[in-house]
């Protein structure tokens, strides 16, 4: 098989405080802070992934999640292959507000979005309150591929990256969907940039 590069729009989504930057530092420069601040608007990030012959150059929205930015997001969901929806395991209403987010994104995203849910802060185990297996069951029922992180202990935020790179190369094989764009012949290296946007 020919070597492939993929470029794929990715958004975060999920209540203000849950981690959506720290997961993308994380992943992008490997960097956590104890006080990130929060996002205003949505800031931009680029990053590559190499599954064995494939590239998959991700463009990472991560969006504001403070509600009186609700109303941006569908600028930063529309046309998105993959979405990641992040609660955080010490919060009952993040995971309330995450299921919400699903919802919407089942009525007004892209058909055939590969959706990943992430439940972060995952090393506050002491503070948990939404388990796992009720998160499990909810992904299972809604097609979600579901995964506990935390960005400042680094658990599993690969992982969640990864897996969602196999599902967006495993449905290029059948046909793109929206967002993927194929770049053959189109050489891609662990780069990474960030800006902002207002
Ligand atoms: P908004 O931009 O307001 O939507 O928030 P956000 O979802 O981007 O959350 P952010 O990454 O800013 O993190 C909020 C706070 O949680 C920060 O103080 C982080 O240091 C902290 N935090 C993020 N991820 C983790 C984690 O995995 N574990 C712990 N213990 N703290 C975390
Ligand atoms: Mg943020």
């Amino acid at each position: 098989m020919s070597p492939n590069n993929i470029s794929a729009k990715l958004v975060l989504l999920g209540d203000m405080g849950t981690g959506k930057s720290s997961l993308v530092l994380r992943f992008v420069k490997g960097q956590f802070f104890d006080y990130q601040e929060s996002t205003i608007g949505a800031a931009f990030f680029s990053q590559t992934l190499a599954l064995n012959e494939t590239t998959i150059k991700f463009e990472i929205w991560d969006t504001a999640g403070q509600e009186r930015y609700h109303s941006l997001a569908p600028m930063y969901y529309r046309g998105a292959a993959a979405a990641i929806i992040v609660y955080d395991i010490t919060s009952l209403d993040s995971f309330i507000r995450a299921k919400k987010w699903i919802q919407e994104l089942q009525r007004q995203g892209t058909p055939n979005m590969v959706m990943a849910l992430a439940g972060n802060k995952a090393d506050l185990m002491a503070k948990r309150k939404v388990e796992p297996e009720e998160a499990q069951t909810y992904a299972n029922e809604n097609g979600l591929f579901f995964i506990e992180t935390s960005a400042k202990t680094a658990q599993n935020v690969n992982e969640l990256f990864y897996e969602i790179g196999k599902r967006l190369h495993q449905a290029q094989l059948m046909q793109p969907p929206q967002g993927l764009l194929l770049a053959n012949g189109r050489k891609e290296t662990g780069s990474s940039n960030s800006c902002c946007l207002k």
